[in-house]
């Protein structure tokens, strides 16, 4: 059993998909132990509340970062945390938790890295240079952490066509074309991060390295390998048939109370 801790910072919709897909069933092998949320705000609390999932506020404002991930990996080892995912985790990752975690912690970026991926671009912003750079094609990615900033071995991604209507509506109705769009590619991430979390469980990805050259220089990269053998993936899209359903429903939900309001 892979012991998941899961660290963020605000909305928690990430999150809340996770543990839809504990609750149904979906998982195997995978326990989502533990929630640690720096904001006493996040909305990421209400859904932990209620959820049998321990969930703790630390606090990262009256610490320097030493003592703030000390603290996060204190709790994460009193869980015993194998995994740990970051979902809207709004701070930098030091060297220290890095190297504790090193391949065991991932993280999820609302654009098909290495495309707007670059530092103090959160989710609404990544969309917003997505739209405003007039990208035909987005998406999403989960990669495992490295020290730098979005920055790390790419584990999934996928791809999110931009609509000509997102694109017309964003001269005029700039933030409802972004929400269109961050909406969109929220549906692939809440499948995408679960899928990830089992393929760790299931010991199917492994980090390599690259290494490239020519006449003046060797490069070394890191790069994930997956391991699909045995129809892993027809078996997976096949347990999580029960997710999408339930995310269907919501969404319909979601659309219709929007058009009430
Ligand atoms: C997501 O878009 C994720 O890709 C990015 O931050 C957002 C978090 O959303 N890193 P939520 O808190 O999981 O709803």
């Amino acid at each position: 059993m892979v012991n998941v801790g899961i660290l963020a910072s605000g909305r928690g919709s990430n999150f809340e998909a996770m543990l839809q897909h504990q609750k149904l069933g979906i998982f195997a092998g995978v326990n989502l132990s533990v929630l640690i949320y720096n904001n006493p705000e996040a909305r990421v609390k209400d859904t932990a509340t209620g959820s049998g999932i321990a969930s703790y506020f630390v606090d990262h404002s009256d610490k320097d970062r030493t003592d703030f991930e000390r603290q996060l990996a204190t709790i994460l080892d009193s869980h015993d945390v194998q995994l740990v995912c970051l979902a809207g985790w709004d701070r930098v990752i030091g060297s220290e938790l890095f190297q504790k975690y090193r391949w065991r912690m991932m993280n999820i970026h609302p654009a098909l890295l290495p495309s707007f991926g670059w530092k103090g671009l959160n989710a609404r912003y990544v969309h917003e240079a997505a739209l405003e750079y007039g990208v035909k094609l987005t998406g999403c990615t989960v990669f495992f952490v490295d020290v730098s900033v979005e920055k790390g071995p790419i584990i999934l991604q996928h791809p999110v066509r931009v609509l000509e209507s997102e694109r017309e509506m964003f001269a005029v109705r700039r933030e409802k074309a972004i929400q269109s769009l961050s909406e969109r590619v929220l549906i692939h991430e809440h499948r995408m991060y679960p899928k990830a979390i089992q393929l760790y469980a299931d010991k199917r990805l492994g980090v390599g390295e690259i290494t490239t050259h020519d006449e003046r220089s060797i490069r070394t990269s890191k790069a994930v390998a997956i391991d699909l053998s045995d129809d892993w993936e027809t078996k997976w899209k096949e347990r999580q048939r029960a997710f999408i359903e339930w995310q269907r429903k919501q969404w319909t939900e979601r659309k219709k109370t929007m058009n009430e309001e």
